[in-house]
């Protein structure tokens, strides 16, 4: 071979290798050899009383069926037709990045989990890979799931298999391009046991269940690669898009411009009845009817958890124009109030 095109193919080789390494670094390695995951073990949850009650409290009040059953979206609280519990649907926000399912978790052989086993749902909630060995979209909020304890867990698994099988198809999410790549970096498998903490404090309760709701997910504002601005947590103006009109989240610090205002009697009192102090209507993509299945106990310890927040200044108000806010970058009610 000519001397030339020796040098030449070694360059090529080269730069292959610097492309590559940089890709690695900038994308993740996982978005090219596929997700961390453990292989699935034949471990079952034994079915108790306590379990089963544990169980639905969780699938009721802290969102697992609110995406998971279909909804009658017309209706301010968006009821689940009677027996469709846990059957799964399309989820209704109109800016995501492909067609998003949540699946069909009742025991149907054929469009539910019904042959699905203990170990690929314990492992699909809190590692982030479905039954099938996929990495899910994180919209399934598994990385919130991480820290619930073992007990939560068997307890979630042993009501799912309760319910009746309801047969529903539903398509697979499919999620667009590069998003689905991506993705494949957040799952992580979980080894280690996960014992009940401490939850008689209540600020640490509330922060327990602040943390497996993902309050966050829709009250921190995110940039536009839709990672968390820093700073700003639970600060609100992320803006919701769903059908029946867009909503900004809510500022739930206790800065004068966020929630000072609540007591757990107005607290608990709203996120029963979606109102606030009986005059102002929240825009229901403020899952309130989901949050409003939580005993008092814990509905306190969520206030209680809010108001050690550190305050930040954010002016959100949805029923103001919405105009460009510079602390977050979008256009939400009151953003022209907030300075940098
Ligand atoms: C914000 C909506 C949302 C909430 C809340 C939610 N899920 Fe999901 N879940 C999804 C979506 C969407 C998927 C499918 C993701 C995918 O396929 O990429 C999913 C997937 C799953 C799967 C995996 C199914 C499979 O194919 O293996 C299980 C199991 C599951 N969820 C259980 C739960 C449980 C239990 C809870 C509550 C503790 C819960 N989910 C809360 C949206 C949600
Ligand atoms: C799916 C997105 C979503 C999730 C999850 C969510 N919220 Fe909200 N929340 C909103 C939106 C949007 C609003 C604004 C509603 C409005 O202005 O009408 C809101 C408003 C509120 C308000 C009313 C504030 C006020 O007085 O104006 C409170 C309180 C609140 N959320 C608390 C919570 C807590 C606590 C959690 C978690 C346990 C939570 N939210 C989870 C979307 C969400």
């Amino acid at each position: 071979m000519k001397r030339w095109v020796k040098i030449l193919l070694l360059m090529f080789m080269l730069l292959v290798i610097v492309v590559a390494v940089a890709a690695v670094q900038m994308f993740g390695l996982h978005t090219f050899i596929g997700p961390r995951k453990r292989a699935l073990t034949d471990s079952k949850f034994e079915s108790t009383p306590a379990r089963l009650e544990r169980g639905q409290y969780i699938a009721n009040s802290m969102g697992c069926f609110y995406c998971h059953s279909p909804h009658d979206w017309s209706k301010r609280d968006h009821p689940i037709p009677p027996g469709m519990e846990g059957a799964g649907q399309q989820l209704p926000y109109t800016d995501l990045p492909g067609k998003v399912f949540a699946p069909n978790l009742t025991p149907d052989k054929e469009t539910g989990a019904g042959t699905w086993s203990d170990d690929a749902l314990a492992r699909a909630i809190r590692e982030g890979i479905a039954h099938d060995d996929r990495a899910m979209f994180p919209i399934m909020p598994y990385p919130h799931y991480r820290t619930m304890p073992d007990e939560d867990l068997a307890s979630i698994v042993v009501y799912l298999r309760s319910l009746p099988p309801v047969r529903n198809p539903l398509p697979k999410t499919e999620i667009v391009s590069p998003v689905k790549y991506f993705m494949r970096n957040a799952p992580r498998p979980i080894s280690n046991p996960l014992p009940q903490p401490d939850l008689s404090d209540p600020v640490k309760r509330g922060s327990f269940l602040v943390n497996l709701i993902g309050c966050a997910d829709c009250h921190t504002p995110v940039d536009k690669r839709h990672n968390f601005i820093s700073g700003m947590d639970l600060a609100g103006g992320q803006i919701l898009s769903v059908p029946w009109g867009n909503a900004a989240s809510a500022n739930l610090t206790p800065d004068p411009t966020g929630i000072p205002y609540y007591d757990d009697a107005l607290f608990i009192k709203t996120m029963r009845t979606g109102e606030v102090g009986g005059v102002r209507e929240l825009n229901s993509a403020m899952p309130w009817m989901v949050l409003r299945n939580m005993t008092d106990q814990d509905l306190s310890a969520i206030l209680a958890y809010l108001k050690t927040l550190k305050p930040v200044r954010h002016r959100v108000d949805n029923s103001l124009p919405p105009t460009l806010c510079p602390l977050d970058g979008t256009i939400h009610g009151a953003g022209d109030q907030n300075r940098k």
